[in-house]
């Protein structure tokens, strides 16, 4: 029976996997096995033999050093005819180098992320699966086995609490909720770029997604002068890491980091405070009113699509506050605002005449009654 293996795969020309069957098992695992990509295409060699000598002959390099790595796959990867027929771009080394790993690594440092660091070596995965090093999920993860290590960053200056503060944010909280399109470490950086993003790219990055909030950013006037005093965009108010679920009390923890509270500015974030707060306060006037008629019952289908109408605009506005103009963000919480009022006033009136029919009918009936006795009465 082995012996038919033996044969089997020796007709196969794998010799290589006969004798080194723990890689063969984690290699069969892997995208490259299901292409028939030999041994030899990495290692060299001859696998048409089981003797060591000759198998570990014809051109056999062995473990290729970490200097080697990048050759060994872009040997495929950066070869547009063999690329092509799978649809999957051969970009990745130009990329790698443009990136702060590829930098350094070209100056020969040896500890920044080569190919095999971020896919791993024989069981390499397509992202998409859930498995492989480079999904979504694991990404995290991956990146911080460099970036978590206190040790190795400190060398290069880098913080290493980037994965602890990404996992403690948002977007992390959206992905893990299975959000498509909130980002881990390469929505940000890019998958074979990292580059952290510098003055002047970071309100690109985070408005490749937040588009209607950076377009009112960059109406700022804080979008002009940041860029001359090295401030981060939108990092300065929400940080890049770390980025947390807004509220409305922002406009009073972050302007004061900067403006002193006699200042011209802060009025402006107080007033601006001032404008979300109390048209919150009327939608949620207008929701208790509607709620109370609903327990009545009275229908209130109506009144729940305005309030939802009036909701949608204060939600606008929160974009729209970037450009830290009064007016703009009037514009929007007046539309809100003035939904708000005309439901809890049409609230208010269908709940009088509902009071009121309560206190008439009694005595609509009792005057009913009161006739039909006095006929009877005068009958007899
Ligand atoms: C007859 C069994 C046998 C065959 C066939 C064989 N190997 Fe090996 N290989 C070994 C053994 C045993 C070692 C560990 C001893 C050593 O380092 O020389 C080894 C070591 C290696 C190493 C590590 C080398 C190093 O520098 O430590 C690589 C890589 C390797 N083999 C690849 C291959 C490839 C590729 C093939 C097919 C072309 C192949 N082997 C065929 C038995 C085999
Ligand atoms: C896509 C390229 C590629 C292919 C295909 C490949 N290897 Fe490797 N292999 C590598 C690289 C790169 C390393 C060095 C890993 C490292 O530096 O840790 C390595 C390391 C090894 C080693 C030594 C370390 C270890 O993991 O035991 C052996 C043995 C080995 N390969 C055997 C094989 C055999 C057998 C096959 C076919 C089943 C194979 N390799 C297919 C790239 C490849
Ligand atoms: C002999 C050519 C060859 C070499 C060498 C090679 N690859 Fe591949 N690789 C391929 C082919 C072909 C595919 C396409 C498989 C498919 O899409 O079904 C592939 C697929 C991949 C994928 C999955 C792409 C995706 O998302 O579908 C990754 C990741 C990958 N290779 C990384 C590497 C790394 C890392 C190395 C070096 C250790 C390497 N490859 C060496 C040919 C090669
Ligand atoms: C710092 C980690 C990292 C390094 C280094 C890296 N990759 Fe990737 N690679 C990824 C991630 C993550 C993805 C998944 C794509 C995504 O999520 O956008 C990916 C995707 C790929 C793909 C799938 C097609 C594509 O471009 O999206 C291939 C092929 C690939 N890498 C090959 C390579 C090769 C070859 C090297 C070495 C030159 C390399 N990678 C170096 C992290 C890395
Ligand atoms: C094998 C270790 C290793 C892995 C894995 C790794 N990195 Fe790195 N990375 C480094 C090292 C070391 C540096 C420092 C290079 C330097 O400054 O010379 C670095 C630098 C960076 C920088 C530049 C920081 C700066 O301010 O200079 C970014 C951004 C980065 N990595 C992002 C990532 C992302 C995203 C991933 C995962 C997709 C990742 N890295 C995976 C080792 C790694
Ligand atoms: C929402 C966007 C975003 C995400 C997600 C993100 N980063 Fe960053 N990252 C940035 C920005 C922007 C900078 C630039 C910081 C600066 O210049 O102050 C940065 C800087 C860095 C640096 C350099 C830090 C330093 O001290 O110089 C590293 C390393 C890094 N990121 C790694 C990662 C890793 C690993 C992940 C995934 C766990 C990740 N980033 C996720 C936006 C992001
Ligand atoms: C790949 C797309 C993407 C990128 C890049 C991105 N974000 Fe996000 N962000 C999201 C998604 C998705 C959510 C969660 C859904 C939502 O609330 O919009 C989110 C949520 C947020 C929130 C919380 C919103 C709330 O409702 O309170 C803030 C603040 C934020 N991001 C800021 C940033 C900053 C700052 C950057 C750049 C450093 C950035 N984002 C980069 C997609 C992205
Ligand atoms: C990181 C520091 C920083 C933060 C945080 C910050 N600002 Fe500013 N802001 C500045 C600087 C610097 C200027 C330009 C110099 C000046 O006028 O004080 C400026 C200018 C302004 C101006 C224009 C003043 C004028 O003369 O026309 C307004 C309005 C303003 N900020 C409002 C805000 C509001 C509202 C917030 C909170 C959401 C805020 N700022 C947060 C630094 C900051
Ligand atoms: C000067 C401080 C400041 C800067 C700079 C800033 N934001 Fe904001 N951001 C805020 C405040 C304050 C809120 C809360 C608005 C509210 O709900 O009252 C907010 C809310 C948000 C929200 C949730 C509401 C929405 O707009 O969807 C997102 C997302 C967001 N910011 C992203 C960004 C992005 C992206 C940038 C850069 C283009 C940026 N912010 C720049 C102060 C800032």
């Amino acid at each position: 029976m082995i012996g038919m293996i033996f044969i089997y795969l020796i007709f196969e020309a794998r010799g290589c996997m006969v004798c080194h069957s723990e890689v063969r098992k984690e290699y069969s695992e892997g995208v490259h096995y299901k292409e028939r990509i030999e041994c030899i295409s990495c290692h060299g060699g001859n696998e048409n033999t089981l003797d060591i000598k000759k198998a570990h002959a014809d051109g056999f390099k062995g473990i290729p050093g970490r200097r080697k790595v990048i050759k060994v796959c872009t040997y495929c990867h950066s070869s547009p005819e063999k690329m092509k027929p799978y649809g999957l771009s051969f970009d990745q080394e130009i990329l790698y180098y443009t990136s702060e790993h590829g930098e350094a690594f070209k100056k020969g440092n040896d500890e920044v992320a080569v190919c095999t660091d971020c896919h791993g070596v024989h069981r390499i995965l397509p992202h998409n699966d859930p498995l492989s090093l480079t999904n979504k999920m694991s990404l995290p993860l991956m990146c911080g086995k460099c970036h978590s290590d206190f040790n190795m960053m400190k060398k290069y200056g880098i913080s290493s609490d980037v994965v602890l503060e990404y996992n403690l944010s948002i977007h992390a909280e959206e992905v893990r909720k299975g959000n498509p399109h909130s980002p881990t470490c390469v929505g940000c950086h890019s998958t074979h770029g990292a580059v952290p993003p510098g003055i002047g790219d970071i309100e690109k990055v985070c408005g490749k997604c937040h588009i209607r909030t950076r377009e009112y950013f960059l109406r700022s006037y804080h979008s002009k002068v940041w860029k001359e005093l090295d401030y981060l965009e939108c990092e300065g108010c929400h940080s890049n890491h770390y980025v947390e679920k807004t509220s409305h009390d922002l406009w009073k923890q972050k302007c004061i980091e900067c403006h002193e509270r006699e200042s011209k500015s802060y009025k402006i974030a107080e007033e601006i405070y001032t404008l979300f707060i109390t048209c919150e306060n009327e939608i949620l006037r207008a929701e208790k009113l509607t709620e109370e008629l609903r327990k009545i019952p009275v229908d209130v289908e109506d009144f729940i699509g305005r309030i939802e109408e009036a909701k949608t605009y204060l939600i606008e506005a929160e974009p729209v506050s970037h450009s830290i103009s009064v007016e703009e963000v009037k514009s929007f919480i007046a539309k809100s605002k003035s939904i708000a009022e005309e439901v809890q006033r049409e609230a208010i009136r269908k709940k009088k005449l509902f009071e009121s029919k309560r206190i008439l009918l009694p005595i609509f009936w009792f005057l009913i009654f009161f006739t039909i006795a006095l006929i009877i009465y005068y009958r007899r």
